[in-house]
């Protein structure tokens, strides 16, 4: 008898985890694409790894985006990689399919899922004409050689778990919505997706998936809350301030804004063109 209520337990178990990992396990088709030289990709790459905020977490004291920072999480410490064309400790010999691959769905070129430090489950709906722009960018850059240390996270997590976790977070995920009002549509796909907003001010369950149902309503990150940017926060805001805020930093009270925001500012929002800054205002005043 206990033998087959074990069995049992093991079977409903194995089958469980079989549905949990069959829809994320097969790697991504991905078409095959090869990097740009081109000087206007080149330009389009260059600003859209400031509005995807890649230099906040990639940039490297080795010079570059040759990574090494540490991104603290309630699970443990993620280094960001190495993001130039180094052969050895970089992306040197990496295609455009492999960095539409790593940005839009978190895989390596190996097939093997990257962990969501690196926020590619809000990259996932860049389009992979940007995620190719960024990657010719980056391949353009100079090559620097830069080991970064292993994460440093407990035994207990491994990048096995990640198609259960990557399955688990993209069942409560909205599809990308979509704006009849092109400049609403613009500041969605910036703030949503390639400024990753949500990834810092939307609250997280205890597995660390963010919970859409309460889009932008504070978050909590190791060094304390983080405040909410929902319509309810920003109701005594008009969009100029938002926009202005997005530019230099500057709240409604005359403060400027401190802690992780201040990355944010400088080499993600204060670097893209008024016209951008301007449409994500537009979202969330008038989007959400
Ligand atoms: C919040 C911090 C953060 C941001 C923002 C971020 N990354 Fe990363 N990125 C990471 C971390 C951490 C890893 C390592 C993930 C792992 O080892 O599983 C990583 C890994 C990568 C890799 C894989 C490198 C390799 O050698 O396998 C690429 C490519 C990459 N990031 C590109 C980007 C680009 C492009 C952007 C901007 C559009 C970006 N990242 C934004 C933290 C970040
Ligand atoms: C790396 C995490 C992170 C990301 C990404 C991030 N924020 Fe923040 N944000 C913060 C933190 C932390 C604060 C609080 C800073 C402080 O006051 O010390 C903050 C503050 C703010 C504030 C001020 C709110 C108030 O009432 O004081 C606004 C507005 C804001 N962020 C908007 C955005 C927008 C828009 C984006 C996307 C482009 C974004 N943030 C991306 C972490 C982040």
């Amino acid at each position: 008898m206990a033998f087959k209520v074990s069995f049992i337990a093991v079977a409903v178990v194995a089958a469980g985890t079989v549905w949990l990992f069959s829809p994320a396990i097969s790697p991504p088709l991905v078409p095959e694409y090869t990097l740009a030289s081109d000087e206007a990709t080149l330009e389009r790459g260059r600003y859209l790894v400031n509005a995807g905020g890649c230099i906040s977490c990639h940039q490297g004291a080795a010079g570059g985006l040759s990574g090494g920072m540490a991104i603290e999480s309630p699970f443990g410490d993620f280094y960001a990689s190495n993001i130039t064309p180094d052969p050895v400790t970089g992306t040197g010999d990496w295609s455009g399919s492999d960095y539409v691959r790593a940005i839009r769905h978190g895989r390596s070129p190996e097939g093997s899922f990257y962990f969501p430090a690196f926020p590619y489950r809000s990259y996932a709906a860049v389009t992979d004409e940007d995620a190719l722009a960024i990657g010719s960018w980056l391949n353009a850059q100079p090559a620097i050689a830069n080991e970064v240390p292993a994460h440093g996270v407990p035994g207990w997590i491994g990048r096995w778990q990640l198609a259960a976790w990557n399955t688990l977070a993209g069942i409560g995920e909205p599809p990308p919505a979509s704006y009849s009002d092109p400049q609403i549509e613009r500041g969605a796909y910036l703030a949503r997706h390639l400024g990753h907003c949500g990834e810092c001010h939307t609250p997280r369950n205890a597995l660390g998936i963010s919970n859409y149902s309460n889009e932008f309503a504070g978050g909590h990150m190791p060094d304390g809350h983080v405040p909410a940017i929902n319509s309810e926060a920003f109701r005594s805001w008009s969009e100029d301030d938002l926009a202005l805020f997005l530019f230099i930093g500057l709240l409604p009270d005359g403060e400027y804004v401190g802690g992780k925001m201040e990355p944010v500012i400088e080499h993600n929002t204060g670097q893209l063109t008024d016209e951008d800054r301007q449409a994500m205002a537009a979202f969330f005043k008038r989007g959400l």
